[in-house]
């Protein structure tokens, strides 16, 4: 192949590759609303109910939250989590961030999303700080991105944030759920792309190939026509 062919060849593979890294939201949630994900570019989540997914709360001191999301596999690439009074307003405060976590600041109050769509290990924590003196049982809303079909939204936990009472406490089976799966299917998710590229660079070879043939074939033809006419056989 000449070398034309081959920058050609790669330049095409490195347009058809954008797509793939453009087709999550990469740098966050698309929205600030758990209700809202399936009427969002993401669609509805192709996961089959029970998921597996659970975020639980836990007091290790006086106001101070553990909220600690599992679920089946190595991980996930994103996620939304916010906290709701009675009124549905956002409360609280996020801290000790991970860094791979953000405030998002288009949503009104602390609500806390992915920064990149890195793989993000389980079992995955997140601290919340409840607002002085307040008391009545809050929501924690929150979903989980595994890769872009396949999204889940967890269960509501309701808390008591003064006593630390919980509707969804850590227990020893979610442990278990986080371990990482030994089954070959996240293998096999995670060289797809890799395998979808090679699919395409070898189409992109082999058409490639075909073109560069029938371009010599012509320029043999037109050359052999331009000895017939004659003397400009040496013509390029
Ligand atoms: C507040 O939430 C806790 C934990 O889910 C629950 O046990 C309690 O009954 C709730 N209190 C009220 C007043 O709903």
């Amino acid at each position: 192949m000449s070398k034309n062919t081959i920058k050609l060849l790669l330049s095409l593979l490195l347009l058809t590759s954008i797509p793939f890294y453009v087709s999550a939201f990469p740098t966050g949630a698309g929205t600030c609303n758990v209700e809202e994900m399936a009427n969002g570019d993401h669609g509805p989540s192709s996961l089959k109910e029970p998921t597996g997914y659970r975020l639980s709360a836990d007091m290790p001191t006086k106001g101070n939250f553990e909220l600690t999301a599992v679920g089946p596999g190595d991980g996930f690439k994103g996620i939304l989590v916010y906290v709701l009074n009675a009124k549905n307003e956002r409360i609280g405060e996020f801290t000790n961030l991970p860094a791979t976590m953000q405030l998002k600041s288009d949503c009104k109050g602390s609500t806390v999303t992915h920064k990149t769509k890195d793989n993000k290990n389980f079992p995955f924590k997140l601290n919340w700080k409840a607002p002085q003196g307040t008391s009545g049982n809050l929501t924690i809303k929150s979903l989980i991105v595994k890769d872009f079909k396949n999204w889940a939204r967890l269960e509501d936990i309701e808390f008591d944030p003064v006593t630390g009472a919980s509707s969804v406490s850590p227990d020893t089976n979610e442990v278990t759920a986080g371990q990482p799966s030994k089954s070959s299917k996240p293998f096999v998710e995670k060289y797809v792309l890799f395998i979808v590229m090679i699919a395409i660079t070898t189409l992109l070879y082999i058409v490639g190939s075909v073109i560069e043939a029938l371009l010599k074939r012509q320029q043999v033809k037109s050359r052999s026509f331009a000895k017939t006419v004659g003397g400009f056989g040496n013509a390029k």
